[in-house]
C-alpha cells in the first residue's frame, strides 16, 4: 500500500461522502425489497476498512450494518435474513472493535481476491451484494468479476469503485514508447488534470499482462496509445475507457451502471462508482440514486452558483430533442407490451445515462399524449375509482409500454 493512504482514515474526505450515500441511499430500499424474496441477504464489503474514520465518521461497514438493523427491525417479510462479512488486509483488528456491538457479521483478516470464492461457495439459496472499493486498482481482476457472474445463487450485485483514470495512468506508463509517442506525450500529461493525493497511485508499476487482466481484454491499448499520442483528451481517453469496461462487464450482467465522481466541472474523475445487476429493479434503483446524488455533486462542483443547463451525470447537457428520438427508436423493438421499467432499463443501457428518470418519464407522457406509444396500466383505476395516470408503478400495479 502506497504511503499516500496511510491518512486516509484521519477525516472523510467530500469524494468519500458521495461514495458512502451512494452506497448507503441503495442499500436501503435495496434491502428492503430482497427481504421479501425470503432468501437470505449475504453481504460482503471486500475493503471494507476500519469500520469507522478516526474522526468518529462511519465507515462503509457501519453505514451498511446500521441499514441492516433498521430494515430488519422494520420488516414485514417472513424469513428476514442477513449475514454480513467484511474484509480487510490489514484493518481486521480495528474492524473487530468498531463493529463488536453487531451480531451476525464476519471479520476476515486477508486479501479479497484470496478469500472471495471461499466465503461464495455454496450460496445457491443467497442474495449477494459485494462492496468493492480498493485503493487503486491493483486487485481488481476482471477474472473475478466474471466468476460474480456465473456464480449459481438467487441474485447477485456489485458495487465497484473503480479508478478509472488510474487506470489509464498505469497504461501508458506501462505501453512501449515509440518515436511519435515520444515526440508527443509528456510524462506529466496527467498532472495538472487531477490532484495526485491518495487513491491514485500504488507505488508499482504494472504490466501489459496485469493490465488486460483488470481491464478484462487488451481494448485499452488502443485507448492509450492514442491518448498518448495526443490524438483523444485524457477526458475522452478516460470516458471511452469506462464505456468499454463497462460493456464487458455487461457481458456478464445484463444491467451495468457507472457514475463518475468528480468535484470540479471539465476535470478527471477521481474514480468511478460502476454498479452491475442482472436485475431491472436493482438498475431503476441505482438510476434513481445516481441522479440523486449527482445533484449533490453538482452543487459542489457549482459551489452552489445556478447552471444555465441541466447537465447529466457526465457532466454533459441533457439534450432532450435528441433523446426524444432516440426513446421513440427505442420503442421500435417493443411490439409486445413490455414492463416500463425493463423499457427504461434498457434504454440507459443503451444509450448510457443521458438524463434523469424524470426526463424520461416527461417523454414518455408526451408520447403517449400524441398516440406515438400505447401505456397500458394494471389495474387501470384507482381506488376511488379515478383513471389510474401515472407513470412510476407502485405496489399493486403494472405499467407497460408498447410501440405503436
Ligand atoms: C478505500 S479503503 C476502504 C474504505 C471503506 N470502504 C470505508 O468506506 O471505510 C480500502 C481498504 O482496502 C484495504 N485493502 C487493501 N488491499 C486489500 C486487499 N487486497 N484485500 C482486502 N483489503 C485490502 C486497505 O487496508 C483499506 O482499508
Amino acid at each position: 500500500m502506497s504511503r499516500k493512504n496511510d491518512d486516509f482514515f484521519v477525516a472523510k474526505r467530500e469524494w468519500s461522502k458521495v461514495k458512502d450515500d451512494l452506497l448507503g441511499c441503495y442499500l436501503k430500499p435495496y434491502t428492503s425489497k430482497i427481504l421479501f424474496t425470503n432468501k437470505p441477504l449475504m453481504y460482503v464489503d471486500c475493503f471494507a476498512g476500519k469500520g469507522k474514520f478516526d474522526d468518529g465518521t462511519n465507515g462503509s461497514p457501519m453505514i451498511a450494518l446500521g441499514i441492516f438493523e433498521e430494515c430488519l427491525r422494520i420488516s414485514n417479510a417472513r424469513t428476514p435474513s442477513i449475514s454480513s462479512c467484511f474484509i480487510d488486509s490489514k484493518y481486521a483488528e480495528e474492524l473487530h472493535v468498531n463493529l463488536s456491538q453487531f451480531s451476525n457479521i464476519t471479520i476476515i483478516d486477508g486479501r479479497y481476491e484470496e478469500v472471495i470464492r471461499q466465503i461464495l461457495e455454496n450460496k445457491v439459496n443467497y442474495n449477494i451484494f459485494l462492496y468493492i472499493d480498493p485503493f487503486g486498482i491493483k486487485s481488481l481482476d476482471f477474472n473475478l468479476f466474471k466468476y460474480f457472474g456465473d456464480i449459481r445463487c438467487n441474485s447477485i450485485e456489485l458495487l465497484i469503485n473503480f479508478n478509472s483514470f488510474g487506470f489509464l495512468r498505469e497504461a501508458c506508463r506501462a505501453l512501449p514508447v515509440d518515436d511519435v509517442v515520444r515526440n508527443a506525450y509528456e510524462d506529466d500529461a496527467f498532472e495538472d488534470e487531477v490532484d495526485n493525493d491518495e487513491e491514485m497511485f500504488e507505488g508499482t508499476t504494472k504490466s501489459i499482462n496485469e493490465l488486460s487482466e483488470i481491464a478484462g481484454g487488451d481494448y485499452w491499448k488502443d485507448i492509450a496509445t492514442r491518448l498518448k499520442k495526443k490524438l483523444i483528451s485524457s477526458y475522452a481517453a478516460e470516458k471511452e475507457f469506462s464505456s468499454v469496461y463497462c460493456k464487458q462487464l455487461q457481458k456478464k450482467f445484463k444491467y451495468v451502471l457507472s457514475m463518475p465522481i468528480r468535484l470540479k466541472q471539465g476535470q478527471q474523475p477521481k474514480y468511478r462508482m460502476i454498479h452491475a445487476s442482472n436485475h431491472v429493479e436493482g438498475c431503476i434503483l441505482m438510476f434513481d440514486n445516481i441522479t440523486k446524488r449527482k445533484q449533490y455533486l453538482g452543487d459542489i462542483q457549482t459551489q452552489g452558483s445556478i447552471t444555465l443547463f441541466e447537465m447529466n451525470v457526465e457532466n454533459e447537457v441533457v439534450d432532450t430533442p435528441s433523446i426524444r428520438l432516440n426513446f421513440i427508436k427505442h420503442m421500435r423493438q417493443y411490439s409486445e407490451f413490455t414492463n416500463i421499467l425493463k423499457v427504461t432499463a434498457d434504454f440507459i443501457m443503451d444509450y448510457g445515462v443521458v438524463c434523469d428518470p424524470k426526463d424520461i418519464r416527461v417523454i414518455i407522457a408526451n408520447l403517449e399524449r400524441e398516440n406515438a406509444i400505447l401505456v397500458r396500466r394494471t389495474p387501470c383505476i384507482n381506488n376511488n375509482g379515478t383513471p389510474y395516470k401515472s407513470l412510476i408503478p407502485t405496489r399493486g400495479h403494472i405499467i407497460e409500454l408498447r410501440n405503436r
